[in-house]
């Protein structure tokens, strides 16, 4: 098949690898010449395990990368929609990109196409897209709109899309919706297809309901420490009742990154529109907010005032596996211990570039051992497992004084504690 992906960030890129590898002609378009540029180039602008392999061994055969979106609509029978949909002041979700494709699309069009919609949008922007690529084509009925929304995740991204739980496919129309899932045939997993409107919702539905369940663990966590309970074994219990499953149940210093504050926020925007009130959510996102900003309380209470104060920093991703900065718990807790008059110093095993251009006056380290030398604190914000394997007694050496904030419980309390450590983490008082 022929698949021109626009945008080529972190779904798009990943999805453009994907589809390349398994024998279809892809043509990535983004409208960063810089970025690609470097994709041209065999650079890899995103810190995502797996996709240099699979780039390199499709570039320049079955896969291609361009500016020019005529090109790629024109020589593809599927057009996938992969641009970014932030947050706009309100906290809805910022649709000007995934309009301007639309837009794109309509004016270049050459021949029946399916618009394939992999960007988290709210729900009724499928029909949206479809009239806007109808006004700049001037003619009807040419083209397909379907939701497809994306379920990958960062750190993991090119095994869940070879890997994916579900493939949703969201359309009225059944020809369309049997061409796209002969493109995800190879992968052998479960088709769901559905309407255009109730695709685009499960996506949010997704991302908040899973939103939810991280910040009901890390209130679990915060009651846990009053009344000397451990979050971990709480967790644990909890897991084992089918009902309610292992996942998304560690609790820790918040939930970040490019997906769930925005997606949340996005739907209770939505819902306010449409004169439904999303209460519970309205809740997650203040607790959340309440949960990032505990880190400052908590890294307090161990040092008392900060002025003056060195605090190690281990992980600014905002997870594991991966360069991503956005919405990281890591910037925003790094800022207000700065305002507080401490001094950082940090390491990160992928978003160190990325860094060093949103937090000025940081000092980054080398590894993570050099993070933790002539600190009066560390602080863990990411669990990279390479921070797990650590010489805690290197560490512990290296330090001003032996304190620890671990705000994603990666180490056991009672080993560091053994280890002379003054530890603190999230709900194991
Ligand atoms: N990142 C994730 O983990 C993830 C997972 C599932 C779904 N999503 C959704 O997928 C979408 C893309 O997310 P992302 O993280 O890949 O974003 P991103 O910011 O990494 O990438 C977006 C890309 O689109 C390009 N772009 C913007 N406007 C364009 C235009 N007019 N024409 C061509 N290219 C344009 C940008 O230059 C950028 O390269 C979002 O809607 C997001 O919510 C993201």
């Amino acid at each position: 098949m022929r698949i021109c992906v626009v945008g080529t960030g972190y779904v798009g890129l990943v999805t453009c690898a994907c589809f390349a590898d398994l024998g279809n002609d892809v043509i990535g378009v983004d409208i960063d010449r810089a970025k690609i540029d470097k994709l041209n180039n065999n650079i890899i602008p995103i810190f995502e395990p797996g996709l240099k392999e699979l780039i390199d061994r499709n570039l320049g055969k079955r896969l291609s990368f361009t500016t020019d979106l005529k090109a790629g609509v024109q020589s593809s029978e599927f057009i996938y929609i992969a641009v970014g949909t932030p947050p706009n002041e309100k906290g809805e979700a910022d649709l000007t990109a995934v309009k301007e494709v639309a837009a794109g699309i309509g004016k270049h069009l050459n021949g029946p196409k399916i618009v394939v919609d992999k960007s988290t949008v709210p729900v009724g922007m499928g029909d949206l897209v479809e009239s806007i690529i109808e006004e700049h084509c001037g003619s009807s009925g040419r083209v397909q709109v379907i939701s497809n929304p994306e379920f990958l995740k960062e750190g993991s991204a090119v095994y869940d899309f070879m890997h994916p739980d579900r493939i949703l496919i969201g359309t009225n129309n059944r020809t369309a919706a049997e061409k796209v899932s002969e493109l995800y045939q190879p992968l052998e997993a479960e088709i769901m297809i559905t309407d255009l409107r109730s695709a685009e919702m499960i996506k949010y539905a997704s991302n908040a309901f899973l939103a939810t369940k991280i910040t009901f663990i890390n209130e679990i966590a915060n009651l846990c420490e009053r009344v000397n309970a451990d979050v971990t074994k709480v967790a644990h219990g909890m897991g084992l009742d089918k009902r309610i499953g292992h996942f998304f149940l560690n609790a820790g210093a918040g939930y970040g990154g490019s997906c769930f504050p925005k997606d949340v926020s996005a739907l209770v925007q939505k819902a306010d529109k449409e004169g439904s009130d999303f209460k519970i959510l309205k809740a997650v996102i203040a607790a959340n907010d309440f949960q990032k900003r505990s880190m400052l309380a908590r890294i307090k209470e161990v040092l008392g005032p900060l002025e003056g104060k060195q605090i190690g920093v281990l992980g600014l991703a905002f997870k594991p596996n991966t360069d991503d900065l956005r919405e990281a718990v890591a910037v925003e807790v790094i800022h207000l211990l700065m305002e507080n008059g401490a001094r950082v110093k940090a390491y990160d095993p992928a978003a160190m570039e990325a860094a060093q251009v949103l937090l000025p006056g940081v000092k980054f380290a080398e590894n993570a051992y050099a993070a933790a030398e002539d600190a009066h604190c560390l602080v863990i914000f990411t669990e990279w497992n390479e921070f797990k394997e650590m010489d805690l007694e290197r560490v512990k050496a290296s330090m001003r004084a032996p304190n620890m904030v671990d705000g994603r419980n990666i180490y056991d309390p009672t080993k560091v504690k053994a280890l002379g450590f003054n530890y603190r983490g999230i709900g194991r008082k």
